[in-house]
């Protein structure tokens, strides 16, 4: 349920978010690079230099239990009387942002008390007022948690922050639109904060924010004007009595859940300007994150992961070294008659570079999950550096986007190549389905999710152009570049093999359970997912709770642990079969780092029914519909990784031993 949602809220997100955060700070040394701070001033002495109106901007509003987001205009608010919406980049239209201008604008530096923004009445003998009615109220309570919406000046979030266990307080870059109490007199999520919400079913309407805003002046700097530091709000509920002059105090605005009488709306809003100077712009964002409740005993865990890896890395290395050591010196001391008698991976020398069966597959996969590794190595280095902060907005996903269009080079170059070394002759089918294959899995997934999203009316519904933009660089931009690095990759001798296959395969001798194909692959994608697991955690909670903030340069920790961790569980699994004389690595290298994507899925499942409130038919199809694109992704990028490990360690090992 959403009953801890003020106390749930922060707690799962303070984590990542302070870990994130200290991660960013040891990763960055240099701040929100790209972006130019504006500056305000009092009205009058605006110029070219600063500017004095000051434009509230609206998001989405969303819920913890929703994965659908709603734009704001479908509620009956007040609403901006031009229309007009700042230009959006790529990403932000994929994840589904719409930002609009508000009927919130005021000029820096002017306080205002109680000021109306506008009034909404509802007749209880128009129908139509009744529908908007109930669709307000059923964001007041979603079916369990209310929709927030977001509010942003330059740029930033406008945050609620409030206090939560131990004293400690906690800001959200969003506001519950009202509040419910049940009908047993519980107070329901936000109603909590105020002990006066506490009539049985009843709606407790947010028409009034006191919004604070915070300013850095330039006077004692030396620059013209202010830069905004800081914007707080606090969402309050006032029942105004005469319309035309506010006074903002009152009863709360109580919306009873039976519409038996004429009811009226007035939205109003207070202003207060304060200056701090010792809060610096270019951490502007940090009041956000130092606000955070910490658990130290996250943090630990974190800790524990990587202390994990670091020790397995190390034993993994140690009994590498040592009994790869004693079985090349062994090989290579005895003379052959003894050498024949032996057992152990030299014996399959002239097997294990015999193509593997569907070798086309294997290689295309390979060279899209090449295509992905280097996107998000590149990505996660970018954001990293702070390129993709969030104050970029859809930054991030633009920049995955183009990459990946870029990188149809190497991914053509890898499957031609090794397409060619498995001995292949269907040249032209290798190109295609390198350049389609995956991306059109992807994109048929999206266009589907993009069917349910238009029929339920979402803002996150991406619009007809966006689609035909997307396809437009696939097909004209990231095949052509994949045609390239084929070419390349087929003009390439195959890859030089250390030892010859010989012409009449080897019998594979009866395998022990642990050497059996299939329970090996199943243990392969253990290692990486436990490294994993507590990080995909919060990366689950950020996509879906709809925040992303600030966790890149912990997500490039655990890239570099996802990297070592897989590589070395195939290491030593494909070690331990190659030992017991089965030589079908290539397969098998793929799919047991690649399993860690079958454990993403498990978890995701698991994270859906534990985790999330989602309700409806609608959400639930999203959900697994981006589940799906993610693991697909996340199974390429993990079993490539494992692939090339394995392939790097097989010809390290072959070629070291003496095969005449
Ligand atoms: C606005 O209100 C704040 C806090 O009450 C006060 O410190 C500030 O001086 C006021 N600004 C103006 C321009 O009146
Ligand atoms: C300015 O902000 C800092 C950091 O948030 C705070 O510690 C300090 O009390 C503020 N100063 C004033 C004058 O409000």
């Amino acid at each position: 349920t959403c009953n801890g949602w003020l106390a749930l809220k922060p707690k799962r997100w303070s984590r990542l978010l302070v870990l994130s955060f200290i991660a960013l700070r040891s990763c960055a040394a240099f701040y929100l690079p790209g972006l130019a701070p504006v500056s305000f001033c009092e009205e009058g002495t605006s110029g070219d230099e600063c500017q004095s109106t000051i434009q509230l901007f609206v998001n989405r509003l969303d819920s913890v239990e929703s994965v659908l987001p709603y734009e704001y205009d479908v509620f009956d608010f007040c609403q901006d009387a031009e229309e007009k919406r700042p230009s959006e980049n790529l990403g932000q239209v994929l994840f589904g942002e719409r930002i609009e201008t508000s009927p919130y604008k005021f000029n820096f530096n002017k306080n205002l008390t109680c000021e109306k923004v506008c009034t909404r009445t509802y007749d209880i003998s128009a129908k139509d007022d009744k529908k908007k009615l109930d669709f307000l109220k059923s964001g007041m309570q979603g079916s369990k948690c209310p929709l927030t919406p977001k509010l942003i000046i330059d740029n930033m979030p406008v945050t609620w922050c409030y206090n939560v266990e131990d004293n400690q307080k906690y800001c959200n870059p969003g506001f519950p639109i009202g509040c419910l109490v049940t009908p047993d007199g519980h107070p329901k999520d936000a109603c909590v904060i105020n002990s006066a919400f506490n009539k049985k079913n009843m709606y407790y309407l947010f028409n009034h924010v006191d919004i604070m805003i915070t300013y850095h002046s330039g006077a004692t700097e030396g620059w013209k004007g202010a830069r905004l530091v800081g914007a707080t709000l606090e969402p309050k509920s006032i029942k105004h009595e005469d319309e035309n002059k506010l006074t903002c105090d009152g009863p709360p605005m109580e919306i009873p859940n039976e519409f038996t009488s004429n009811t009226k709306v007035t939205y109003s809003y207070s202003v207060k300007f304060v200056e701090n100077n010792s809060i610096k712009w270019a951490s502007r964002w940090d009041y956000i994150l130092v606000s955070m409740p910490h658990t130290n005993i996250q943090w630990f865990s974190i800790m524990n992961s990587l202390v994990i890896v670091l020790f397995l890395s190390g034993m993994v290395a140690m009994i590498m070294l040592r009994t790869l050591h004693k079985d090349i010196a062994r090989y290579n001391q005895v003379d052959q008659e003894e050498a024949q008698e032996e057992s152990g991976w030299k014996q399959v020398h002239g097997d294990v570079f015999r193509p593997p069966r569907k070798g086309m597959l294997l290689s295309v996969f390979l060279g899209q999950g090449t295509q992905i590794f280097i996107m998000t190595f590149t990505t996660l280095f970018l954001a990293c550096l702070g390129f993709l902060s969030p104050a970029n907005r859809g930054a991030l996903m633009t920049c995955a986007v183009v990459l990946w269009v870029l990188l149809g080079t190497p991914a053509g170059y890898v499957s031609a190549r090794l397409y060619k070394t498995f001995g292949g002759e269907k040249w032209k089918t290798n190109v295609l389905l390198t350049a389609l294959l995956c991306p059109g899995i992807v994109f048929a997934d999206f266009f589907l999710m993009n069917l349910i999203l238009w029929v339920e009316g979402s803002s996150a519904a991406i619009p007809f152009g966006t689609l035909v933009a997307i396809l437009a660089l696939w097909f004209g931009i990231s095949m052509p570049l994949t045609f390239i690095g084929a070419y390349f990759g087929f003009k390439k001798p195959s890859l030089e093999q250390p030892v010859r296959t010989n012409q009449i395969p080897r019998q594979i001798p009866e395998q022990s359970f642990f050497t059996k194909p299939i329970p090996g692959i199943i243990m392969g994608g253990i290692l990486p997912f436990g490294c994993i697991f507590i990080q995909l955690f919060f990366i689950l909670n950020s996509i879906w709770s709809h925040q992303m903030y600030y966790m890149f340069g912990f997500l490039f920790l655990v890239f570099i642990i996802l990297l070592i961790t897989c590589s070395e569980a195939t290491i030593l699994l494909c070690y331990f079969h190659l030992c017991a004389e089965d030589y079908h690595w290539w397969w098998r290298s793929f799919l047991t780092s690649g399993f860690t994507a079958v454990y993403l899925f498990i978890y995701a499942v698991h994270y859906f029914f534990s985790k999330l409130q989602i309700v409806g038919a609608a959400s639930t199809i999203l959900y697994f519909g981006y589940t799906m694109i993610m693991v697909l992704i996340f199974f390429l990028f993990t079993g490539t990784i494992g692939f090339f490990a394995c392939f790097w360690f097989v010809n390290k090992i072959y070629s070291v031993v003496k095969v005449d």
